[in-house]
């Protein structure tokens, strides 16, 4: 595996995108962000340590590639929030946005229960693969369309430990 963002370039791009998220907001307003499981959860883990304290947080669960480098396109609810979002200024967090199905799935179903405002951080974007125009507010790093796996992504559940992101070799 080649490694195609290393660690380091990770968590200073995580600390800026901190900031940026925090200034577009007014500074006594609560931020809600909703992880993304499984893939989602180390990229939460770094940008709520980016963040300050009036950040709270959930996450939501859902499948769409079954065990493959290719996404079936369907979109299944596997565990859904435990807070209410109503009223609140909600960011979706993701590890990537590949076809753009996934979230757009999870933004239809998320600004159904009325969020003050509701935006998306991705930490990675393959534009070249997008299936809908789907809208992204942040995104950490653009890449080319390859399978990447570390850094909470996976292939069949295995590199999600990595702290880089590499690149699989077929
Ligand atoms: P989308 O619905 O096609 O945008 O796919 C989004 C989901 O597919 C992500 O949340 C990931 O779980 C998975 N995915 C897409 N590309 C990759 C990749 O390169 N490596 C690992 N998982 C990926
Ligand atoms: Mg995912």
């Amino acid at each position: 595996m080649t490694v195609l963002l290393s660690a380091e370039e990770i968590q200073a791009r995580i600390l800026s995108l901190g900031k940026e998220i925090e200034a577009d907001y007014p500074a006594a307003e609560e931020i809600h962000l909703v992880g993304v499981l499984k893939g989602g959860f180390v990229f939460m883990a770094d940008l709520i340590r980016a963040m300050s304290t009036r950040v709270t947080l959930d996450f939501i669960a859902v499948s769409s590639y079954q065990q493959s480098t290719r996404s079936s396109g369907e979109v299944r609810l596997l565990k859904d929030v435990e807070t209410r979002l109503e009223g609140r200024h909600v960011i979706i967090v993701e590890d990537i946005v590949d076809t753009g199905l996934t979230l757009t799935y999870l933004q239809d179903i998320l600004r159904a229960r009325s969020p003050r405002s509701l935006r998306t951080a991705c930490l990675l974007s393959k534009p070249s693969r997008r299936v809908v125009d789907v809208k992204v507010e942040y995104v950490g790093f653009t890449i080319e369309d390859r399978f990447v796996v570390g850094y909470g992504l996976d292939y069949a559940e295995k590199y999600r430990n990595l702290p880089h992101i590499a690149v699989v070799e077929a």
